[in-house]
């Protein structure tokens, strides 16, 4: 196995290949002036399963590109198979039409994958659990709450005092998940109203009991709208502590310091995304998806 790196998270792919006792094999993405990309790998690659980790993160668009042009090296230089880990999957909201004349831009960005002869991808909690039904090509969507219920199990939050929190109805899935993996926990669910024009969100009602301590669960942050928001609502109906497990710290514009002077008390994210030092906040804690994905390689 060869496994390369594109440049939105090369520390993620530094620990898969310390966990894979293996190391991350060279190649250059040399930046043009006018921003185009040029690929090139550099270790043969002949028969091998080349395995390129490369979450689509912002600017997805570039990642994407660097994605496809690796593989399309890979696989010009005789790899046997082209693996791409992406445990972040840039654009999986808009896996179907929402409003009329709108395009369904994950069709086309799998479109493209299966035109580069990738042949097969894993990510990360994904976004609803119908998107591995819009790929063409093999899907293996692995989750990142095993590793959060051990860290709820390792913080010893449990018994009455605690309950799941689903920010959105359409969380409900995971939370049900997450839930069971905890000696069935607890949950309540927040009805979440996002203006689709604005991307303005907000809670509506929260259909449940609200403990001491509350943790929210949720795919990604964003805006970090709905999790600051949720914390306010939780807080108001009398929650002490609040924390948040949250997948893909995607973290867009102000979102650490939205987190930080927010009613949150810590937010735990994977290494999914590449959050660099000058944008993690003191309440921020990461987790790393490298064993899972080694586990999932190897
Ligand atoms: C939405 O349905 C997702 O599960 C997340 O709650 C959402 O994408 C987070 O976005 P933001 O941080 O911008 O509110």
């Amino acid at each position: 196995m060869k496994l390369f790196s594109g440049s939105s998270n090369r520390p993620l792919a530094e620990k898969i290949a310390i966990e894979l006792k293996t190391k991350v094999s060279p190649s250059e993405i040399f930046v043009f002036p006018d921003g185009e990309r040029r690929i090139q790998i550099q270790d043969t690659v002949v028969d091998e399963d080349v395995v390129i980790i490369q979450p689509t993160t912002p600017p997805a668009e570039i990642h994407y590109f660097e994605l496809f042009f690796l593989a399309d090296a890979a696989k010009r230089s005789g790899a046997k198979s082209v693996t791409a880990v992406v445990p972040y999957l840039g654009y999986q909201r808009q896996d179907h039409v929402f409003r009329d004349g709108e395009a369904v831009s994950l069709e086309v960005i799998v479109n493209t994958m299966q035109s580069v002869s990738i042949d097969k991808v894993i990510s990360f909690d994904l976004h609803t659990i119908k998107i591995p039904e819009v790929f063409s090509i093999p899907m293996l969507h692995l989750s990142a709450l095993p590793l959060f219920a051990r860290e709820i199990q390792k913080q010893g939050w449990g018994g009455l005092d605690t309950v799941l929190v689903s920010p959105d109805m359409g969380g409900i899935r995971r939370i049900k998940i997450i839930s069971e993996m905890l000696k069935d926990m607890p949950y309540v669910t927040i009805e979440k109203n996002r203006d689709l024009a604005t991307g303005h969100v907000e809670m509506e009602e929260i259909r449940g009991e609200i403990t001491h301590r509350v943790v929210i669960v949720d795919d990604m942050i964003s805006s970090g709208g709905t999790i600051v928001k949720a914390a306010q609502a939780l807080r108001a109906k009398g929650a002490k502590e609040v924390y948040v497990f949250v997948t893909h710290p995607v973290f867009s514009s102000d979102a650490p310091k939205i987190l930080q002077d927010s009613a949150v008390d810590k937010v735990y994210v994977t290494d999914s995304v590449f959050v660099p030092k000058e944008r993690q906040f003191p309440k921020l804690r990461i987790l790393s998806l490298a064993p899972v994905i080694a586990g999932a390689l190897g």
